[in-house]
C-alpha cells in the first residue's frame, strides 16, 4: 500500500505567495496570507496540507457531483491515456470514447438535442453556443439576428463573449470595452426584484420586460437569450416555478432560440439530471461543463437541436468553430463512469432529498436571525442571504469585507463553503448525508454569530 505523502506548508504555501495567480480572487489577501492547500479527498471530505479534515460543502466549485477519490475515474483516465492519450475531432477525426459520450448525451437530454461538441470548460461552451446562435441565423439568411439577451446576475463564463453575457458588474470592472450586443434583463429573484408583487404577477412582469426588450431591439436584430435554469454564481437565483414556461413561448413567437446554461445544474445538482426538467422547457442549444465529469479532468459541450445540426451541416461551408481540445479522448472516457455512477447511484435524486433536507436546516437555523434576509435553494444549490437590516434589506458594504471573514469563520470550524460580502453559497457533493448537512447547517449558523453577530 502506498504510504501516505507529508507536506511541508510552510514551503508551498511561500511559493504559491511567490509565484501563483490565483483567479477571482483577492491576490493582495493570498500574497499576505497565503493559500489554503488540499492534498487528498475523499467523498465529501478534503484534508489539507496540515492534514486538518474539511466538509467540502461547494464540490469544488459546484462540480465535484460523485465526491473525491473515486477510484473508477483514475483507472477510466489511465486506461484511456494508455491505448491512446490525444485525439483530435478537427478535419474528420475522432476517437471511440468521444463517439460514445456524445451518443449517450443525445440519449439523456431531452429531443430533439442530438448532436454535441464538446469544450474543455463552462466558459467554451458559452461561446460555443452563441457563436452557433449567430451562425445559425446566418445561414438562414438573416444575417442581422446577433443580439444575445442573457439576465442581471447571471454567470455565464469570464472568456470574452461568455463575459459579456455575464450579469455581474464586478467581473466587468477593468475589462472593458465588452463586446457590444448584449442586453441584461431583470433576473427572476423574487426577494429582491419582486416586492410588493405576487409571484405570478412578478413572472408577469418579466416577461412583459421580455417583450418590451423585443420590441426595443427589435426581433429582426436577437439571435438567442441564455439564461441559467437556476442563477449559480450570482448567488443562487431559484425562478418561480412558472417562470421558464413563461419566457420560452415569447422567445419562440419572434424566432430567438433559447440557450439554457446547464454548467452547474446539469448531472444532478437540482435534483434531476437537467435543470430544465424542473421546469418541463427544452431549449434549442445548451451547455454543459462541470458535472459531466464531476471535475476530475476538463470537459464541457454543447448540445444542439436536430433544425440547428441540419443547418449548420450545409455542404459548402466548413463550421470554422472548436477547440484543439474538443472530444479530448480521455476527458469523454472519464464522462461515461461518472455519468454510470450518477446513474447508479440515483445522484440526482439524493441531491433533491439533502437539498431538502439542508434547505429545511437553515431555515430552522437561521429564519429568525436579524441578519439574515433570506434562504433559498433548489436541489443541492443553497444560499444564505446576508443583510443589514431585515426589513430594508440593506446590504453590507463591501469594505467591511463580510465575505473574507465569514470564510475564516466557517474554514476554522472545518467546512468549505464560498461566502462573498451578500452571502453564503453552499453546493456539496451530491452524495451527501444528514449527518455532514447538519454539521454545515450549524458552522454556517455559527460562522454568522462569530462575524456579524447574533
Ligand atoms: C452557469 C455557469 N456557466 C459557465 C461557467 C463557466 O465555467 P468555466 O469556469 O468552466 O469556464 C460557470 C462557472 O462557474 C457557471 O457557473
Amino acid at each position: 500500500m502506498a504510504v501516505a505523502q507529508t507536506w511541508n506548508t510552510t514551503e508551498l504555501v511561500t511559493n504559491d505567495k511567490a509565484h501563483h495567480l490565483h483567479p477571482v480572487s483577492n491576490l493582495r489577501a493570498l500574497r499576505d496570507d497565503g493559500p489554503l492547500v488540499m492534498v487528498r479527498g475523499e467523498d465529501v471530505f478534503l484534508w489539507d496540507s496540515d492534514g486538518k479534515r474539511y466538509i467540502d460543502a461547494f464540490a469544488g466549485l459546484w462540480n465535484v457531483n460523485v465526491g473525491h477519490g473515486r477510484a473508477e475515474l483514475a483507472e477510466a483516465a489511465a486506461d484511456q491515456i494508455r491505448e491512446v492519450a490525444f485525439v483530435p475531432s478537427f478535419f474528420g477525426l475522432t476517437s471511440p470514447p468521444t463517439i460514445e459520450l456524445a451518443t449517450r448525451l443525445a440519449a439523456l437530454f431531452p429531443d430533439p438535442l442530438n448532436h454535441f461538441q464538446f469544450t474543455s470548460g463552462g466558459a467554451e461552451s458559452n461561446e460555443t453556443a452563441l457563436k452557433i446562435a449567430r451562425y445559425y441565423w446566418w445561414l438562414k439568411g438573416r444575417s442581422e439576428k446577433v443580439t444575445i439577451l442573457s439576465r442581471k446576475m447571471g454567470y455565464h463564463g469570464i472568456a470574452m463573449g461568455a463575459l459579456a453575457a455575464t450579469g455581474i458588474p464586478t467581473y466587468h470592472e477593468g475589462f472593458g470595452p465588452m463586446v457590444p450586443g448584449f442586453v441584461h434583463l431583470t433576473p427572476p429573484f423574487h426577494y429582491r426584484f419582486g416586492d410588493g408583487m405576487s409571484e405570478d404577477e412578478f413572472v408577469a412582469s418579466l416577461v412583459r420586460e421580455l417583450e418590451e426588450t423585443i420590441a426595443r431591439e427589435g426581433a429582426e436584430n436577437i439571435a438567442a437569450m441564455i439564461g441559467e435554469p437556476v442563477q449559480g454564481s450570482g448567488g443562487v437565483v431559484v425562478p418561480p416555478q412558472s417562470y421558464w414556461a413563461a419566457i420560452a413561448p415569447v422567445l419562440k413567437e419572434h424566432d430567438i432560440l433559447l440557450i439554457f446554461d446547464e454548467v452547474i445544474c446539469g448531472f444532478g445538482r437540482t435534483g434531476t439530471m437537467f435543470g430544465m426538467e424542473q421546469y418541463g422547457v427544452t431549449p434549442d442549444i445548451v451547455s454543459f461543463a462541470k458535472g459531466i465529469t464531476s471535475g476530475y479532468i476538463p470537459l464541457g459541450g454543447v448540445g444542439v437541436s436536430d433544425e440547428i445540426w441540419d443547418t449548420l451541416s450545409t455542404p459548402d461551408r466548413m463550421f470554422m468553430h472548436g477547440f484543439t481540445y474538443s472530444g479530448h479522448p480521455v476527458a469523454c472516457a472519464v464522462a461515461m463512469p461518472n455519468i454510470d455512477i450518477i446513474e447508479r447511484e440515483r445522484l440526482p435524486e439524493n441531491a433533491g432529498r439533502a437539498g431538502a433536507y439542508l434547505l429545511g436546516a437553515l431555515h430552522d437555523r437561521l429564519d429568525d436571525h436579524p441578519h439574515v434576509g433570506n434562504v433559498r435553494g433548489k436541489g443541492l444549490m443553497l444560499f444564505v442571504e446576508l443583510v443589514v437590516d431585515k426589513a430594508t434589506k440593506e446590504k453590507f458594504d463591501p469594505a467591511l469585507n463580510t465575505g473574507g471573514k465569514m470564510t475564516k469563520a466557517t474554514r476554522a470550524r472545518g467546512i468549505i463553503v464560498r461566502p462573498v460580502n451578500d452571502g453564503i453559497a453552499i453546493s456539496p457533493p451530491l452524495t451527501i448525508q444528514p449527518p455532514e448537512l447538519d454539521e454545515i447547517a450549524s458552522a454556517i449558523a455559527d460562522s454568522i454569530d462569530e462575524v456579524i453577530g447574533a
